[in-house]
């Protein structure tokens, strides 16, 4: 996720643009950059690092003028160095574009430009935007980028400044966000509201495939193929910290909100036809097919998700797999032998228990991949390869949309290694792919229930023991429900593996106590029922996950929690969504400081 930042009026734009900069700079921040148009001419300026390298570059070598673009980046395509920073530039710097967001076919753009004599500065996908606007200039701003992004595929929200047209800025949307501020003669444009609100509370909010010419008097919109559209303007009510929040009370909601968008942009042009497509993994040839064991090293929730992970790389790419918790790993004699993959689960890529791991694994001999959600973390620099899980920068303690989007990062990379390995057979590849492509609509349906799981965390706010139940998938994603109930509401939880409960931990389930009982796998429904049927005999109560058109469930249940039906593969990344409302619902209504639950800090970088 980057973030953008626009202005064209009569004040000077850049203390703007770093102001607006500095409030998105929770979109990402390896590297920024600014644009400022004056006297027919652009200035650059750009530093890798936080945005505060940036204003020491500009306050050596300002740049004035009262029309200009800023971007901080959350690098994709290419390492976080100033000359990969925005805005990018065509061959002759008379047009820059700032861009959040990924253009897929960008190599085959790039080959085809550079055929044409266009000379790239820069190893991005954003590039190839500004030397198309070149090329399809011809005294007309707004048509040369027109004509440009219908070449272009992936996600986008575009700025565009052009030295031959200094009063204007022309922006494009396609699935990345992209806000309009309205002033009297004067205007602003950002990825998001915040960076707006000391300014304006005037709002337009640009939607997917629209273009908006902004000048100091106006805001023109159309949708890409020139047709005029009409959009009320919005009045922003929220103050500056709800605003940070997207409006949501809490970082946790949001990003549990967040989810959809996260998913689709883990996967954003990683999907094709059928395969997958992994940037930023170069195993050597013939490594992946003669692999012999994965140890996945985690902690906490990403554990979590290396227990979901060995599902998919056991059955879809058949290697033996094996999770550990990293602060026990590092204390185990285990015993490492042929040819090994350490995969390395960390969000914030800081945790020292799981880098410790990692070191240890690596030094006796195992390749390392590194899944994590942050570039330049000591894991990613560690690392042999690195999958990152692009789920934006995550606030709240408790991990939410990191691990959703770890597990989607798990199916490609099991569908990539199962088909490397000859086992997964395309039919089911390409099921499994478009499953992937469905996920994030999917997740939005269960969002949408959120009320059913507000009234159930009412219900059982005061409850002192919670349960959770499950068989295979079901169970790891027990875990990580029951570890988000613990973490803000406090309240004592369990996930007990369902086939278990006769071997002694159904001599915790008394009248009353909510036992949550996940029944997403086909292959083990029948054992689930029975052991629905021993919690209810001791009085337990029974709250079902389980897919909507499961009515067999639903009768033998207090309560349902509803998913869509997906490939049972596939079902952890919907299960897990209803479980974290619940514990946030629960903590709420507990009075819990969520975002910050007591005794726990988001990165942990002490044993
Ligand atoms: O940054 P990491 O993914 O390495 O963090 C690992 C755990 O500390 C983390 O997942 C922790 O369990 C979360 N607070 C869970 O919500």
């Amino acid at each position: 996720m980057c973030g953008i930042m626009g202005y064209i009026g009569d004040r000077q734009a850049l203390p703007m643009l770093l102001d607006g900069l500095r409030r998105l700079e929770y979109r990402g921040y390896d590297s920024a950059g600014v644009a400022v148009v004056r006297n027919g001419r652009i200035d650059l300026r750009k530093a890798s690092g936080k945005l505060s390298r940036l204003e020491q570059v500009v306050k050596v070598a300002p740049v004035a003028g009262s029309v200009g673009l800023g971007h901080t980046r959350w690098a994709t395509h290419g390492d976080p160095t100033d000359r990969n920073a925005h805005p990018h530039a065509d061959c002759t710097g008379r047009v820059v574009v700032i861009h959040n967001g990924i253009i897929e076919n960008y190599l085959a753009l790039k080959e085809e430009l550079l055929a044409a004599g266009h000379r790239f500065q820069s190893d991005t996908d954003t590039e190839v935007l500004a030397h198309l606007i070149e090329a399809e200039y011809r005294g007309d701003l707004e048509g040369a980028v027109r004509r440009a992004v219908s070449r272009a595929h992936g996600a986008y929200a575009i700025a565009v400044l052009c030295a031959d047209e200094p009063d204007k800025i022309v922006a494009v949307r396609y699935i990345s966000p992209l806000i309009v501020g309205l002033g009297s003669g004067e205007m602003w444009m950002a990825s998001d509201i915040p960076a707006l609100l000391p300014y304006t509370r005037h709002v337009i909010v640009i939607e997917d495939g629209e273009m908006a010419v902004i000048t100091r008097d106006s805001v023109r919109l159309s949708s890409v193929d020139g047709r005029p559209v009409e959009r009320p303007i919005m009045h922003v009510t929220w103050d500056a910290e709800a605003a940070e929040k997207g409006g949501y009370a809490h970082f946790m909601l949001k990003e549990i909100h967040e989810q959809p968008r996260a998913l689709q942009e883990t996967m954003m042009g990683r999907l094709d036809e059928g395969r997958v497509v992994l940037d930023g993994i170069r195993f050597p040839p013939g490594f992946v097919e003669t692999l012999d064991k994965i140890w996945v090293v985690a902690c906490g929730t990403a554990y979590h998700a290396g227990l979901v992970g060995r599902w998919f790389l056991e059955h879809l790419a058949r290697i033996p797999t094996e999770p550990d918790l990293a602060s026990e790993l590092r204390y185990r004699d285990a015993l490492l032998a042929g040819n090994a993959l350490a995969m390395a689960i960390s969000q914030s890529g800081e945790t020292v228990d799981t880098l410790t791991a990692m070191r240890d694994l690596k030094k006796r001999g195992a390749r390392v991949l590194a899944i994590t959600n942050v570039l330049g973390s000591t894991v990613t620099r560690e690392a042999d390869d690195v999958l990152y899980i692009r789920a934006g920068p995550e606030i709240a303690v408790a991990s939410t949309k990191a691990y959703l989007t770890m597990l989607a990062a798990e199916v490609m990379l099991a569908v990539d290694m199962g088909m490397r390995r000859g086992t997964l057979d395309q039919a089911r590849a390409r099921g499994l792919v478009a499953g992937l492509h469905a996920l994030p609509g999917r997740a939005q349906e269960v969002l949408n229930r959120e009320p059913e799981v507000v009234d159930l965390a009412r219900r059982y706010a005061s409850a002192s023991d919670v349960f959770f139940i499950g068989r295979g998938l079901d169970y790891s994603v027990a875990m990580e429900g029951s570890l988000k109930l613990k973490e803000i509401s406090y309240v004592h939880s369990e996930a007990l593996a369902a086939g278990e409960l006769k071997h002694g931990t159904l001599a915790l389930i008394e009248s009353g106590v909510p036992v949550f009982a996940l029944v997403t796998q086909r292959h083990v429904k029948e054992k689930m029922l029975s052991n629905i049927q021993e919690v209810k005999a001791r009085g337990g109560l029974v709250i079902a996950l389980a897919y909507e058109d499961d009515e067999e469930t639903a009768r033998q249940a207090h309560h349902v929690l509803p998913i869509p039906r997906v490939d049972d593969l596939l079902a952890p990344i919907l299960a897990i969504i209803p479980l974290q409302l619940f514990a946030y619902h629960v903590a709420r209504e507990r009075g819990h400081d969520i975002d910050q639950p007591r005794n726990l800090a988001k990165s942990v970088t002490v044993e």
